[in-house]
């Protein structure tokens, strides 16, 4: 901790990053982007540098009372309005409704691109050369294959498991398999176990469906693409060999390439945390998926899709609405955080639905979908909140035209994101300023108090 010094002129030097542009001097030249700070407290000014549109959080700390105070904090509880890290992979506009990996747009990978052509760009930072995708794909296609004592785990659990807590255990399971895992900084060790993270999750959801299911587990088929064997190991039943339907399969890639990655939200921040700790990459993976399993989370899409059921038909979307703007509910898959404008993943799933639909049927809840939309686009207490449809208004559409259940809308999103983990994981190792994750607290309980024996004590 550094003991502030006090200029003649009562302005304070920065002195925990004096190192960087814009500190040292603490005389705030002007070619120097700073925030001048005054504690009223003491009367003392402040220079803290502004790199990036950020100050410092530790640069607060040299502001004191006096020497043996411990020194000014940030207090942003859910980290509303703090950079944890530097990133390069996901650009996000939330006002412009803009969303792009290293830079791709969204829009173009989703129309020209793969999901594994995508998990590639994500990770490694470059589009592959035709060899590094041919390599890339044959590597994960052939660790698709679980050891079986992972389906022997997966089958102890009740026959009624929800997939995504199986899915938990599971990819956390799989560290026990791999002890060598937690050597993070060897990179060839590193990358052996992102080509199993990304080959064995779908295998590890699809066993989860079929446990649900009450169906005998399907081993991968390495004959299919990504999406492909994952429909194989979701719906495959006598026949000898499945064969996916294009638009099917499309659909399903098109949806893994959207759920990526979406930079520092709920589940990627507890897979860096979680991280930070240098433990091995499946633990962190299960923390993002532990994450995920919340209803705030991926679990919108399910809560999306269960109000569109309750709706049932076109006649009753006013009194709903009603009810809403009332502040009786929430309309699910409206409404983001970040944007501010239509989601562009929104956008693009409903491109998909009609190839989904040609292949399964046209879902009678698209009509209330699509009327729901635009009746609340026309009404002002949307407007004016600037709350569009987000990701899960439809995605959720397209997961019960494939027959499954919402139980596993959540893991589908989890498949797309491990891509997303990864990546962000593999920064963080990477970068030289990341620590372990520790936040700071604001201690408001008691202090000092003698213990009390058990038969002196008063119930509270
Ligand atoms: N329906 C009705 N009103 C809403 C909604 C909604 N879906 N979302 C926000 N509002 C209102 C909210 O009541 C508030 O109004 P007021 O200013 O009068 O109090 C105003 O809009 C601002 O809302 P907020 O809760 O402060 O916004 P937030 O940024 O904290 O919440 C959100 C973002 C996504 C949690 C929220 O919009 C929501 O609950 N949406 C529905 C759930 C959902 O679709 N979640 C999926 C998010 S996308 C997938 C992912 O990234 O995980």
């Amino acid at each position: 901790m550094s003991t502030p010094t006090q200029p003649a002129s009562g302005t304070t030097a920065v002195g925990a990053a004096g190192d960087r542009a814009g500190a040292g001097s603490g005389t705030g030249k002007a070619d120097q982007a700073t925030l001048s700070v005054t504690d009223n407290r003491t009367g003392r000014t402040y220079e803290l540098p502004i790199d990036d549109g950020t100050v410092r959080a530790m640069d607060l700390r040299q502001i004191k009372t006096d020497p043996d105070d411990f020194g000014l904090m940030a207090y942003d509880p859910a980290y509303t309005n703090t950079a944890s890290c530097r990133s390069a992979i996901t650009f996000i506009d939330g006002e412009a409704g803009i969303l792009q990996h290293r830079g791709y747009p969204i829009e173009q990978l989703c129309e020209h691109s793969s999901y594994l052509e995508v998990a590639y760009l994500i990770i490694k930072g470059e589009l592959p050369t035709k060899t590094q995708l041919e390599d890339w794909v044959h590597e994960i296609t052939i660790h698709t294959f679980v050891h079986e004592n992972v389906k022997e785990f997966m089958q102890g659990f009740r026959y009624d498991a929800n997939p995504m807590g199986m899915l938990v255990a599971s990819v956390g399971g799989l560290s026990t398999f791999y002890p060598e895992a937690n050597r993070i900084h060897d990179v060839e060790v590193r990358d052996m176990e992102i080509i199993r993270l990304l080959a064995k999750m779908p295998t590890l959801a699809a066993f989860a469906f079929r446990h649900n299911m009450g169906q005998p587990y399907v081993y991968p088929d390495n004959d299919l693409a990504y999406a492909g064997n994952f429909l194989s190991m979701m719906y495959k039943m006598t026949e000898l060999k499945y064969e996916p339907d294009p638009r099917l399969e499309r659909a399903l890639d098109v949806l893994f390439i959207l759920h990526a990655d979406h930079e520092q939200n709920a589940s990627t921040s507890a897979v860096r945390s979680v991280g930070s700790t240098q433990v091995d990459p499946y633990s962190a993976v299960a923390a993002g998926v532990a994450a995920l399993y919340g209803p705030l989370h991926g679990g919108a899409n399910e809560a999306a899709l269960r109000m569109l059921r309750r709706i049932g038909s076109v006649e009753n979307i006013p009194s709903f609405l009603d009810g809403v703007k009332a502040g009786e509910e929430r309309l699910m898959g409206f409404g983001h955080r970040v944007y501010k404008n239509y989601d562009p993943r929104a956008r693009i799933i409903q491109k998909h639905l009609d190839a989904v639909f040609e292949v399964r049927g046209k879902s009678p809840l698209l009509e209330v979908a699509t009327e729901l939309e635009k009746r609340a686009l026309d009404d002002d207490y949307f407007t004016s909140r600037k709350l569009y449809p987000n990701v899960d208004f439809y995605s959720g559409l397209i997961y019960e035209a494939l027959g499954l259940p919402v139980a596993m809308f959540p893991v589908m999103f989890a498949i797309g994101r491990t891509s997303g983990w990864i990546a962000q994981w593999l920064e963080m190792v990477e970068d030289s300023e990341q620590k372990i994750a520790r936040p700071r607290q604001i201690y408001t309980g008691g202090r000092d108090r003698d213990y009390v024996p058990i038969d002196q004590r008063q119930s509270a």
